[in-house]
């Protein structure tokens, strides 16, 4: 049967083996994916062996997104831009090709919610891995603006130089944040160790939205925050995760999973 994977370390958490299996079955593909615990030192061998046991693609989570963009032969320019991979996939001449599916999952997710990103003014928060592989997706909305606000102002000030050439985009610290945002997106870890970057208190517009990229069993601290600060809506990033898992295996697989139920069975299982 074809073989794909998910790469991590750790790994035990991971509910990408749950939601291929659920694409898999909804599609009538007849494939397996499994969940590798890759030694920390030997995420490279770990991705070789699978290939040569037959492996035809794979996903990649923490901590080894960027090792994965440094062993592909080519990537996606939403990949290159990103610095990091989340999906492998090996075409038919034997190449490996890298793409990342973060920031489109992330979109799409937005989207299923009724949320336009196009002329808004939207806010990220934080700068690193996590933000920098949503970037490129999120410009190519075309929002308004798109500020990056991060504890330490200068890794946002760098990462907006580096996607400036695709949008309207600022870098600034959290004492920077001016003015009031129709979305506001958290990429910090804060939420992993249940804290709140300091925000300032009128900077979301009156119905607007929130998203963070983590998600939890409850909601984490900067949906609660979203919903005291009147959001309209406020998202976590489970929706996220499915839908990066749907573009993976879109690309893979050819075809386009419906991502609602898997969503929904997910939610379920996590309660
Ligand atoms: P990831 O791959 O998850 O993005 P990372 O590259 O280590 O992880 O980046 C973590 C991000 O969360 C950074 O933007 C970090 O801010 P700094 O660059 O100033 O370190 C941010 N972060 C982590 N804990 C935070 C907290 N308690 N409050 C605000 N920001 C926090």
């Amino acid at each position: 049967m074809d073989q794909y994977a998910v790469f991590g370390h750790p790994i035990a958490h991971s509910q990408s083996p749950f939601i291929h299996q659920a694409f898999a079955g909804q599609t009538a593909q007849e494939l397996e994916y499994r969940a590798i615990l890759a030694p920390t030192d030997g995420f490279a061998e770990a991705v070789r062996q699978f290939r040569q046991q037959g492996g035809l693609g794979a996903n990649v989570t923490l901590p080894f997104k960027e090792q994965a963009a440094a062993l592909c032969d080519q990537l996606t320019e939403r990949a290159r831009l990103a610095g990091a991979v989340n999906t492998l996939h090996w075409l038919a001449d034997g190449s490996l090709l890298g793409d990342n599916t973060d920031g489109a999952g992330m979109v799409a997710d937005l989207h299923q919610h009724g949320v336009t990103l196009t002329n808004r003014r939207i806010l990220i928060l934080g700068a690193g891995g996590a933000v920098r592989g949503v970037l490129e997706p999120v410009l190519a909305c075309q929002p308004r603006q798109l500020v990056i606000a991060n504890r330490t102002a200068s890794k946002a000030e760098a990462l907006a130089r580096d996607f400036a050439g695709l949008g309207e985009v600022v870098g600034c610290g959290f004492d920077q944040i001016e003015g009031a945002f129709d979305l506001i997106i958290n990429g910090t870890s804060a939420s992993l160790s249940g804290d709140l970057p300091p925000l300032p208190p009128h900077c979301l517009i009156a119905g607007g939205i929130t998203y963070d990229m983590a998600y939890g069993v409850n909601a984490t601290p900067f949906q609660c925050w979203g919903e005291r600060h009147g959001g309209r809506l406020n998202l976590a990033g489970l929706g996220m995760l499915v839908n990066q898992a749907a573009e993976s295996f879109y690309r893979w697989r050819g075809v386009r999973p419906d991502t609602g139920p898997v969503h929904q069975a997910l939610l379920a299982r996590l309660e």
